[in-house]
């Protein structure tokens, strides 16, 4: 999934084709008419296409999908929990209310809104590899307008960085966060999950080995969490104090206490 092209909806606006021109100049991309993309694909394969929509919005679409940012299971997570549920990443980060935690994989920012609603003095800083998810994200945060007055004030305290988080790791000083939280791409996918179907495309499916968690416990004050499938291998090759999760669900978090 790497040719690509940046287009508008149907009859844009001034500010649309400006929006649309300058992400394909930052993406070295080429820009192409909306009305002429049916015919520039008879011609060019290309495997997706940006789309700066009416409102501003940037979505990436391929033939049987579409990448946009929403907060959908996000709003569901946090009325499982104002219904009494429970949220095993929220138990796992055992918050304090003031921590600055650091998301390395940032995906569709879903678990860092319901991180940053719990952190009313605090902050979340992501990190996220893939440029085309880093830029339907970053984009889709600056502009979505939420109803719920807590998405407001969580997106507020998000802070999205495009960068390879094994390099900001290593890069990163001693006790620089709070917690670092960490969700690589499982390696057994659970396709059932539609909210994660439409990033899999664009992901960076790297693997967490002993050297990155040495660096991740180096830069936390507090803890570490990692996300795994219960079929995956991570918490068969790196060790942590405990794992909490739903064994209905299968989805694991593992936490390393900092001594
Ligand atoms: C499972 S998703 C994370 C989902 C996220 N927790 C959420 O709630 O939306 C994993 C994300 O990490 C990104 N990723 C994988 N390796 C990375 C790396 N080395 N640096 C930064 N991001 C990485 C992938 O591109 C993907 O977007």
């Amino acid at each position: 999934m790497e040719s690509f092209v940046v287009t508008t909806s149907y009859n844009p606006s001034h500010e649309q084709i400006t929006i649309a021109k300058e992400l394909a100049k930052k993406l070295n991309a080429k820009y192409v008419n909306r009305r002429h993309l049916s015919d520039y694909r008879k011609r060019e394969k290309i495997d997706f296409y940006y789309v700066v929509e009416s409102n501003g919005r940037i979505v990436i679409r391929w033939d049987s999908g579409e990448l946009f940012f929403h907060p959908s299971v996000a709003k569901i997570r946090m009325k499982n929990l104002r219904n009494g549920g429970r949220d095993y990443l929220i138990e796992a980060l055992n918050l304090d209310g003031n921590e600055i935690v650091l998301d390395a994989t940032f995906g569709l920012g879903t678990e860092a809104i319901l991180i940053a609603a719990f952190l009313p003095r605090g902050k979340v800083i992501g990190i996220e590899k893939s440029v085309h998810i880093y830029t339907v994200v970053s984009d889709g945060m600056k502009r979505y307008k939420p109803k719920q007055k807590w998405i407001e004030e969580a997106l507020k305290r998000i802070e999205l960085v495009h960068a390879d988080m094994k390099k900001f790791i290593r890069e990163a000083k001693d006790s620089s966060y709070d917690i670092v939280y960490c969700d690589p791409m499982f390696e057994n996918p659970k396709y059932e999950s539609s909210s994660m179907n439409p990033l899999r495309p664009f992901a960076s499916y790297d693997t967490i080995d002993e050297t990155d968690i040495e660096h991740m416990i180096r830069i936390a004050r507090k803890r570490v969490v990692l996300k795994a499938h219960e079929k995956d291998s991570l918490f068969e090759r790196i060790r942590v104090d405990r794992i909490m999760g739903s064994r209905k669900s299968g989805v694991l978090y593992g936490v390393i206490d900092k001594r």
